[in-house]
């Protein structure tokens, strides 16, 4: 999808219950599981792709130091607003302009499927990775057609990582509705 799509989707985009994580059982499932692979607050992450600022809002609320990207102005707009704390810049994911290797954890949900070289982009992300950091996917593979499957991501991240674990996203309550694509979270530590 081109900048200017995004830019339209951007005043509905929370709408989706797992963007704007307005129900707080939608909401506590995302922190439960981002908590649970994050190294633990003071940490500094990189959301590229950050769209409106929900999970950028979720991890400055847990203590987090949080930067995020979005080539999408409307996006970016509406991230500020929400997380007056944290920093954004609007820019290309594809070669993002964030400081290399100052990041404990780089963060990315759904937007390696959007990339038109994920491998290269990929690369580029894990170079903003203090040694020691991790990278943080939530990709899926949806019924619509787009998206990577968990085999594609893994693959992609092997070109770059040497150890990497992926969790299936299956229980209804992280999409406010029931599943029956593939949707998944990627870790790699190293
Ligand atoms: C599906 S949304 C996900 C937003 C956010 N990560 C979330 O999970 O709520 C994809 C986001 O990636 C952004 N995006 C897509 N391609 C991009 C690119 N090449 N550079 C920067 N941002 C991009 C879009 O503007 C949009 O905000």
């Amino acid at each position: 999808m081109t900048r200017e799509l995004w830019d339209q989707e951007a005043a509905t985009f929370d709408r989706e219950p797992d963007h704007g994580l307005a129900d707080p059982a939608t909401r506590a499932a995302w922190r439960d599981l981002l908590l649970g692979v994050l190294p633990s607050a003071p940490a500094r992450v990189a959301d590229l792709g950050c769209g409106t600022g929900t999970l950028a809002r979720l991890l400055v609320d847990e203590g987090y130091e949080v930067d995020g990207l979005d080539f999408s102005e409307e996006m970016i707009t509406r991230a500020r607003a929400k997380v007056p704390e944290a920093h954004f810049v609007v820019d290309d994911a594809a070669s993002p302009g964030l400081e290399p290797h100052a990041y404990d954890v780089v963060l990315s949900r759904h937007v390696l499927w959007a990339m038109s070289d994920p491998v290269q982009a990929f690369g580029r992300w894990v170079n903003l990775l203090r040694p020691g950091g991790v990278a943080v996917l939530v990709e899926g593979s949806w019924s619509t057609g787009a998206g990577l499957t968990a085999d594609e991501a893994a693959e992609i991240v092997r070109q770059h990582r040497s150890e990497l674990t992926v969790q299936h996203l299956t229980d209804a309550v992280y999409w406010g509705k029931e599943i029956d694509d593939e949707r998944y979270l990627l870790v790699s530590r190293a």
